[in-house]
């Protein structure tokens, strides 16, 4: 029987790092049927919602999806689909795992940390309004149920990865409403873990840290706007958002995606980099059980970054996306040459 994923292909590489991953994935041999939807400016174009009402009952059926970038315009009314989405799924958990790879020259060795950001709430809530002219009023949102939610993923998911240190991130100081609920909210849910060591870092000197040593971090768990900016700084800290992977959980369906957006400046160009959609796409097999599959396509990318000879232009290269998962295919390891 093969597994029913729903594939959202977004727009702007969305379509090309989409196709790219699926290649990779079915060279693997993992039998999948990709139920295909449009979503945002895609949906648009063929007349429909940017949230197609057929597309969210899809991934609520199948629980799984694998998504491309979606371009949210500036100023324009439009309200992001990305946050649409995960609020019409109450995927309250981002989960972005951000790992050192072979053959990308960084700063920095043996980086192996997770960001977990609260996906739902904060300043992202969206609740802002014109005041009078010139004064506009933005609300930070910030429940303990929600934070009770993500604070217990991250912990659990700590103890079961065998993961040792959780850091939580906030800006109690100033916002000690807001932050200061997020904050015991985690020291509540903490109690229960008194085997993993619990640290409370402001979110400046976490920033500060992050470039210094992040060698130092472990997990990272964080309210929504400070987890968008940290994690997008720690794909940096790796390689850039090419390379960095990423989930949007919640209690039943799984949103697997990259940490990056529709890259307009090189849309169609067959140069963007599919690595981030990719290694989302290992969480995924992971997620369903093909450990196995998942390990022989990190192994793929190991191999083929790790020579150094074919990348995108993103990491110094000069292949093509093509280029590039046709080498990632070649590089697949068989199935008794890993272990899960
Ligand atoms: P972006 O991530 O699309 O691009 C930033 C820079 O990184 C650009 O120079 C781009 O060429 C490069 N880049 C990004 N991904 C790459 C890849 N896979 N390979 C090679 N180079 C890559 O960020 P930007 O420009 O701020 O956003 C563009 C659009 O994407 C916006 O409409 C934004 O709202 C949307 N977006 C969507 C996300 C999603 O669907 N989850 C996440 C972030 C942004």
């Amino acid at each position: 029987m093969p597994y029913d994923i729903v594939l959202l292909p977004g727009d702007g590489i969305g379509p090309e790092v989409t196709q790219a991953t699926v290649r990779v994935v079915e060279a693997t041999g993992v039998q999948i049927r990709w139920l295909e939807h449009p979503a945002g400016l895609a949906a648009v174009e063929k007349g429909k919602p940017t949230l197609p009402p057929e597309m969210l009952d899809a991934v609520k059926r199948h629980r799984v999806a694998l998504k491309g970038p979606i371009t949210t315009p500036v100023g324009k009314g439009f309200t992001s689909v990305n946050v649409g989405l995960r609020k019409a799924l109450d995927l309250y958990v981002s989960l972005r795992p951000v790992n050192t790879l072979s053959g990308v020259k960084t700063r920095h060795e043996g980086v192996d940390l997770v960001v977990f950001r609260e996906n739902t709430e904060g300043l992202y809530a969206g609740r802002e309004h014109e005041v009078i002219p010139g004064v506009v009023e933005a609300l930070k949102i910030i429940t303990e149920g929600a934070s009770r939610r993500i604070a217990k993923y991250a912990f659990e998911y700590a103890r079961w990865r065998g993961r040792r240190r959780i850091t939580v991130v906030h800006k109690a100081s100033v916002m000690k409403l807001s932050d200061g609920l997020f904050l015991q909210a985690c020291r509540q849910v903490a109690a229960d873990y008194p085997f993993l060591q619990v640290e409370e870092m402001p979110i400046d000197d976490c920033a500060m840290q992050l470039v210094l040593d992040p060698t130092q971090f472990d997990v990272l768990l964080m309210e929504n706007l400070y987890g968008d900016i940290l994690s997008d700084l720690c794909s940096g800290l790796v390689g850039g958002l090419g390379v960095v992977p990423g989930a949007n959980i919640g209690d039943t369906a799984a949103v697997f995606e990259a940490v990056h957006g529709s890259a307009p400046d090189i849309a169609g160009q067959n140069k963007a980099n599919p690595t981030a959609l990719l290694l989302s796409a290992c969480m995924m097999l992971r997620h369903i059980g093909e450990n196995v599959a998942a390990r022989r396509i990190e192994v793929a990318v190991d191999r083929v970054l790790g020579a150094g000879e074919v990348r995108t232009g993103d990491l110094g290269g000069k292949s093509s996306t093509t280029q590039y998962t046709e080498a990632l295919i070649a590089a697949l390891p068989a199935a008794g040459e890993v272990s899960a």
